[in-house]
């Protein structure tokens, strides 16, 4: 598979999404040493500095575009099994954000092209925070955690073979065994959270997430909600 590499980039998703438009061959990846315009979730920018690492692979699942955010949620398991396996204690809070020692270490970001019924492409943006500065309280880097530089190469190439094996699992046996993995991970299900979707704001505990990736959440008055996107704060 091809892994195209550059300097400086606007944004590795908008990069990647030119060349699935081009027709490039499912798994390309498209990494950058530092983006212009890193883009986060929910609209939002990602500041995405030198020594972190930025990058988007391109996937063409044949999946109805109703299920795409089963991928959103296998990378996120993907991740995590990467840094577990550096060494670091990763979790993952819902939807797809991967946590050490309580700051965000990884954000996900996932765009597809899709008609009515199929799906043409997913770019699937990954920015972990491996050896660069970050201004943030609330962020931490895998340099900081483990207290010494990680070769991002190594890394890397971690990361691509728990995402090729997550992949080859949902396309072979689907989604399911990857919920249960990020069951597992998960650091919101039990927990009270509040989250914001749109101009709502929901207190309640999450109860579980379903094969949608949908959160559910179960209210004090009882009553069980079921949210498809949103910000989420865990309360305890
Ligand atoms: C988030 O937590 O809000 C998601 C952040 C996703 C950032 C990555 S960095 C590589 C790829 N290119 C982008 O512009 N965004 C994603």
């Amino acid at each position: 598979k091809r892994v195209v590499h550059f300097n400086v980039t606007t944004s590795t998703n908008i990069v990647a999404r030119q060349m699935a438009e081009e027709g490039v061959e499912e798994g390309t990846v498209i990494v950058a040493e530092t983006q212009t315009r890193g883009k986060g979730r929910l609209g939002r920018k990602f500041i995405t500095k030198g020594g972190g690492v930025w990058m988007s692979v391109i996937l063409k699942p044949n999946i109805d575009p109703m299920h795409a955010s089963s991928i959103t949620l296998m990378a996120a398991v993907s991740v995590t099994k990467a840094l577990r396996g550096m060494g670091l204690e990763a979790v993952i809070k819902w939807p797809n954000d991967v946590f050490v020692n309580g700051k965000k270490i990884c954000g996900i970001l996932t765009e597809m092209s899709a008609e009515t019924d199929i799906v043409n492409f997913i770019i699937l943006g990954i920015g972990v925070n491996v050896n660069n500065d970050i201004p943030l309280e609330t962020a931490t880097t895998m340099k900081a955690e483990l207290g010494k530089e990680v070769s991002r190469v190594r890394f890397i190439q971690a990361l691509l073979e728990e995402l090729e094996e997550d992949y080859l699992t949902f396309k072979e046996k689907g989604f399911t065994p990857i919920l249960w993995n990020w069951r597992r991970f998960s650091d919101t299900l039990g927990r009270p959270v509040e989250v914001s979707c749109q101009d709502e704001k929901i207190r309640g505990v999450a109860q579980d997430v379903d094969e949608d990736g949908s959160l559910i959440v179960k209210l004090t008055d009882g009553t069980v909600k079921k949210i498809v996107s949103g910000d989420c704060r865990h309360l305890k």
